[in-house]
């Protein structure tokens, strides 16, 4: 083996030791809890939804700006919605987590840049069905109080009509001009049938989309809450939260009869365990490749210069 080939040997070794990525189903390791405290809601409190990210768009070298929300789902793994990724660059896009404060991050605020978009394969422009991306982390996020990932629900299994969940960003507050707001905000909506949700926009909700709102308005995501969690307690009483939407569109904002429509999750695990686990087998198998790749090397080398 040449110089070369130790290189490609070293380079593997050392990129494949630093994956460090399982996504989080149900899991247990997380902060964040229900609290009954965006359109029609409040200002939220550091560390209460620590899943929360930013998706920026790097502008210059020193400034980027904020695009969608998103979500945190595992140490190397981000849900987004596909319309927040399309026809963006990896190396254009930073996440932010552990922050509130849109203009002055706080000390636990963590950025990192994104390595690669799996974007939904069969996303729809059109349609804006399979509106969901996985945006894979540079490195490793470092969890704290305020940094957390937020457990996925099991694949197929549908949150409750009714259920209140709680949505999270920093998109428009007004309905009629977009007024932006500074701190990340909250509010709670209840979740609509896909058969309700379909006689009010007068086109049929797929399965994979998910509606919550009220017939009367009033409450809502906005432009800028894209891609952003709808996060739902796992029992009526509260208990930990799930990732059940991904913040997709809406006709107009917290109009009457327009609830808002998400990506419904449930409907995705596999999808995501998939994505998430063909890239963390194979770097897997690469760790083992290159174990065997150096310890080859060493040993041709060694016999190479063994003096007979
Ligand atoms: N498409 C919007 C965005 O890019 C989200 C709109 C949500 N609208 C609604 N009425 N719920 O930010």
């Amino acid at each position: 083996m040449n110089f070369i080939g130790l290189l490609q040997c070293l380079v593997t070794f050392v990129i494949t030791l630093s994956w460090n990525g399982q996504v989080v189903t149900n899991g247990q390791d997380v902060v964040g809890n229900p609290q009954p405290k965006i359109i029609g809601g409040e200002q939220a409190i550091l560390g209460d939804f620590p899943w929360q990210g930013m998706f920026l768009q790097r502008t210059s070298p020193s400034q980027a700006s904020l695009v969608c929300g998103c979500s945190l789902i595992a140490t190397r793994w981000v849900l987004t919605a596909a319309h927040c990724t399309i026809d963006r660059q990896s190396s254009d896009i930073l996440v932010r987590f552990g922050t509130v404060d849109k203009y002055n991050p706080e000390s636990s605020a963590k950025e990192y840049k994104i390595e690669r978009i799996c974007q939904h394969p069969e996303y729809d422009p059109n349609t804006l069905l399979n509106d969901i991306s996985l945006l894979r982390v540079a490195d490793n996020v470092q969890y704290s109080s305020y940094i957390q990932p937020i457990p996925l629900p099991n694949q197929g299994a549908q949150v409750p009509v009714n259920t209140t969940c709680t949505i999270t960003g920093w998109g428009s507050i007004s309905a009629q001009i977009q007024i932006l707001p500074d701190y990340l905000m909250e509010a709670e909506v209840p979740v609509i049938s896909n058969d309700q949700c379909s006689q009010w926009y007068l086109s049929t909700m797929a399965t994979t989309q998910l509606c919550a709102g009220y017939k009367e308005g009033g409450i809502d995501t906005c432009q800028g809450d894209s891609g952003g969690p709808m996060a739902c307690p796992t029992a009526p009483s509260g208990g930990q939260y799930i990732l059940q939407g991904i913040t997709s569109y809406g006709r107009g904002c917290a109009q009457a009869f327009s609830p808002g429509v998400y990506t419904r999750v449930s409907e995705y695990v596999t999808w995501i365990e998939v994505t998430t686990g063909s890239a963390n087998r194979l770097f897997g198998t690469n760790k083992v490749l290159a174990s065997v790749c150096l310890v080859v090397y060493t040993l041709l080398h060694l016999s190479n210069n063994a003096a007979f």
